[in-house]
């Protein structure tokens, strides 16, 4: 779909989840930036009928539970956790909405929140934005995500203020590691003999690189303003290329088929071919 048609449509719908977040003048304070609102709008309309299963970690006032069950209203679980203890005085008429208090990223927690669902299509890391936080969440949090799953960090701001660990200059934040997702995906081409548990395995402390994430279970990276969004594959592949399907029959230029059928039966390194 284009862009301008993607956006007729959300602008057409009225439970866009835009609108849903807008529209609340009762209930509990949800507090969400727009711009995530429109993304979320595109990046999850694929799931918005489907009987998914969400996770946020961070709640707060607990609104934007009651925005993502009026939005996904086929969604099986909507799970939030929250380490503020007030969380508990937070109750919810709709049975799909659960509240798990606590540290997120503590095995008592997980282990909570996994009896309540095993695995989630939708993780939103709005927790403590703290870099070392993000990493472990993702850590720990990325092998429940479903195949063909969305994981979320929200509020990427905030690593750039060394009060959250962050920092352009800084070499460890929660943005720097994610950076390298782009090299993750890329894995097939490295030039280097480096693994990838070198490459990311020492970012965080209490928390190690999830087998999922070296088996090539991370489909895409996407940065946005504050926003970065981890997409997970349907079955994992560091092969993500695929065939070159050179297709037509006149190269009246290059003589594409003849250089590909040339380059595979020399034995080059694929990272030292020439790609035409
Ligand atoms: C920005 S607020 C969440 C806002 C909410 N998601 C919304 O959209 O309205 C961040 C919340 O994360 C919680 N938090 C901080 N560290 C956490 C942790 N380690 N585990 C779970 N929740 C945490 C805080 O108590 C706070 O309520």
């Amino acid at each position: 779909m284009s862009n301008i048609v993607e956006k007729l449509t959300t602008d057409q719908e009225s439970d866009t989840l835009e609108n849903i977040h807008r529209e609340k003048t009762s209930g509990k304070v949800s507090d969400k930036w727009e711009s995530y609102l429109k993304v979320y709008d595109r990046t999850f309309a694929p799931l918005k009928d489907k009987k998914i299963s969400l996770l946020e970690i961070g709640v707060q006032n607990g609104g934007s539970l009651e925005v993502w069950s009026k939005y996904f209203k086929n969604a099986g679980a909507i799970v939030g956790c929250d380490i503020n203890p007030l969380c508990r005085n937070l109750t919810y008429q709709d049975p799909r909405i659960h509240l798990v208090v606590g540290d997120a990223n503590a095995a008592e927690i997980i282990k909570t929140v996994t009896q309540i669902s095993p695995r989630f299509d939708i993780i939103v890391d709005d927790g403590s934005h703290v870099s070392n936080d993000i990493i472990n969440s993702f850590n720990l949090y990325f092998p429940l995500v479903q195949p063909g799953g969305i994981y979320v960090v929200e509020d990427t701001h905030t690593l750039y203020y060394k009060s959250h660990g962050g920092g352009l200059e800084r070499k460890k934040t929660a943005t720097a590691f994610f950076k390298l997702f782009a090299d993750l995906v890329n894995y097939e081409h490295w030039d280097s003999k480096r693994t990838i548990e070198e490459l990311l395995g020492n970012f965080s402390s209490g928390s190690k690189l999830p087998e999922e994430v070296k088996a090539g279970w991370v489909e895409s990276v996407e940065f946005r303003n504050s926003l970065i969004i981890i997409r997970k594959e349907l079955v994992p592949t560091h092969a993500k290329l695929g065939a070159r399907l050179i297709v037509g029959a006149d190269a009246a230029v290059v003589n594409l088929k003849a250089s590909v059928e040339q380059a595979a039966s020399t034995k080059v390194s694929k990272a030292s071919r020439k790609w035409f």
